[in-house]
């Protein structure tokens, strides 16, 4: 299959079958590639937690208005903006390029600035919002990737970001909840999954100048 009927076989799953579960090499696989999500500055300023454990789902199902999506599919995966988006941080992504690229770190210190006077410039609410944006990011490549995988997924966002913090302790880690995925292969009597697609057409989605 092409990428694009690999998009077009995806679809926003709302019934997961509960007795197939992704095996860890189609986790790992999945992971890889969702690390590899493109971020402002290279920052990732977002963690990723891995929802496994039944009595879990259960808690996030109740606290996403019961969908079902999230005690059906096989994993939640969870995507968590930082809180405390600061200096230190920069400087351990810093360190990090050095350490990686083998790059002498004063090389790197102009980088530093600049991220950090864009960073400064920001209100502690607003940090947050950038760093929600780059999650959004990584749900799009996780999405994607899945359905490469032959994995099946559906973006949510509806849910109760604060009783998943709550539930998933995100507070005392600096992390807020942005937008979730649970992961899985659809229910071979979810209605949706044989649905047309809907999309804008061509004319009206794309401007070309
Ligand atoms: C950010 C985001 C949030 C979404 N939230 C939900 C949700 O809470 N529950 C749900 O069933 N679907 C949710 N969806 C799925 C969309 O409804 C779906 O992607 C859209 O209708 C297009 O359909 P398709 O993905 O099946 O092609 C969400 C999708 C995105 C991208």
């Amino acid at each position: 299959m092409s990428l694009l009927d690999k998009l077009n076989w995806r679809y926003a799953t709302k019934k997961f079958d509960e007795t197939k579960k992704l095996n860890p090499d189609q986790l790992n696989a999945l992971l890889d590639a969702v690390q590899l999500a493109p971020s402002s500055a290279g920052l990732q300023a977002y963690r990723i937690i891995v929802v496994e454990n039944p009595e879990i789902k259960q808690k996030l199902r109740d606290a996403a208005y019961g969908q079902q999506q999230l005690t059906t599919a096989s994993h939640i995966v969870i995507f968590a903006a930082e809180t405390n988006l600061d200096g230190q941080y920069v400087k351990n992504y810093i360190d990090r390029i050095a350490e990686t690229r083998g790059v002498d770190r004063a090389n790197l210190e102009v980088f530093e600035t600049n991220i950090n006077n864009n960073v400064n410039r920001m209100t502690d609410d607003l940090k947050i919002v950038w760093n929600h944006k780059q999650a959004y990011i990584a749900l799009g490549v996780l999405v994607s990737a899945a359905a490469d995988l032959g994995i099946d997924s559906c973006a949510m966002e509806g849910f109760d970001a604060a009783k998943f913090d709550e539930i998933l302790g995100l507070k005392v880690l600096g992390l807020t909840t942005s937008v979730i995925a649970p992961i899985g292969f659809r229910a071979h009597d979810d209605a949706l999954s044989t649905a047309l697609k809907v999309r804008r057409p061509k004319e009206e989605l794309f401007i070309h100048i």
